[in-house]
């Protein structure tokens, strides 16, 4: 359900800016230099032998029953709750919407965080995800010519950010400090603690181990709320952008400042954001989480806060 009227400006800015989207690819290495090539020709095997698995599992992606909500798909069992016509916040963020400057009418809102959970395990073609690592890929931000929101429990890291967008005009950047005893998804601790020490649990790295993963995962739902519910933005869309996607950016030689723009063919009455795999619609929650099975990529997600605010408030 689109819940606000549109605003009337038409986006034509998409012809202006090029977006690089990193590809899997290049995150393996294979685009790099030439020492890399190497870590490509494993990965590719890799990725190879993980696709013959499944594809011989059998029961993997079949049809979809079409079962719409905030522009995803879902598989039946999933029920859509109906929005009360009266919700105040709902109504409170249309009529925000319309009194936004028109010359931000196109724009998007990046936000993102780092909270410092130590080094995961989770493998990329770098090796493991240190906080080193993390450091490096923030670097891509310099780049990223959008309003942005940096979440933080660490001063260090906000300074990082401030320098990183030294280049770019002061108000494009807002820095939060904001400890994460304070987040909803933090506090989801002890009990995802407990869900993953049950004994023959899955174990899944860092996904079904790591209660602090699965805490910094919640939390970018929580996070893009606030920043919609505090009316942190200003601009026709918010969206989610992890540390690491731009990644590619730190490992090339780049010098370009680019902006992010919602897709020419975009529905406004759905949340964007890329699939990873078709899913099945005869799994069951049990099967997704033994078999670590991924749909939709949590790395970026994109709507118009009163469609965001719905979603994150779900
Ligand atoms: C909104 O409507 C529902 C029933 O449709 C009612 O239960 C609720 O109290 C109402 N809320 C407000 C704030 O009026
Ligand atoms: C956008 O418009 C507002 C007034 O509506 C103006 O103050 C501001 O300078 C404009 N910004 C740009 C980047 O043109
Ligand atoms: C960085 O910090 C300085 C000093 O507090 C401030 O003047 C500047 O606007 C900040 N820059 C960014 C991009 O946040
Ligand atoms: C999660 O964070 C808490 C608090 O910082 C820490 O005590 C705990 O060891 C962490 N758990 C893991 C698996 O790293």
């Amino acid at each position: 359900k689109q819940f606000c009227a549109s605003l009337s400006e038409r986006c034509d800015n998409r012809r202006t800016y090029e977006v690089p989207v990193p590809t899997t690819m290049k995150a393996a290495g294979c685009f790099g230099r030439r020492g890399d090539r190497f870590k490509c020709v494993t990965v590719s095997v890799c990725f190879l032998a993980i696709l013959l698995i499944v594809i011989h599992s059998g029961n993997f992606p079949t049809e979809w029953t079409r079962f719409k909500l905030g522009g995803f798909l879902f598989p039946t069992p999933l029920v859509c709750r109906e929005r009360p016509a009266n919700d105040t916040e709902l109504q409170r963020l249309c009529l925000r919407a319309k009194s936004l400057p028109a010359n931000k009418s196109c724009d998007v809102t990046v936000v993102t965080a780092y909270f410092n959970l130590g080094t995961l395990n989770k493998m990329s073609a770098m090796g493991r995800y240190t906080p080193k690592l993390y450091e490096q890929w923030m670097k891509s931000f310099k780049w990223i010519n959008c309003p942005l929101i940096v979440f933080s429990d660490s001063k260090e890291v906000l300074e990082m950010f401030n320098q990183t967008r030294a280049g770019l005009p002061s108000e494009k950047t807002k820095l939060v400090l904001l400890p994460r005893q304070d987040l909803w998804a933090f506090k989801l601790a002890p009990e995802i603690k407990q869900v993953y020490s049950q004994p023959g649990y899955p174990k899944h790295q860092p996904n079904t181990v790591n209660e602090n993963y699965s805490c910094v995962m919640h939390a970018k739902f929580e996070l893009v709320n606030r920043v919609i519910r505090k009316d942190l933005y200003d601009t026709k869309y918010v969206m989610w952008l992890d540390i690491g996607l731009f990644r590619d950016l730190t490992r090339q030689p780049h010098n370009t400042l680019f902006r992010l723009v919602a897709p020419a063919d975009f529905d406004e009455a759905k949340v964007g954001c890329s699939k990873v795999h078709k899913v099945g619609q005869n799994l069951t929650p049990r099967q997704i989480v033994e078999r670590n099975l991924v749909w939709v990529g949590g790395a970026t997600f994109l709507g118009k806060p009163d469609v965001l605010y719905v979603y994150t408030q779900d």
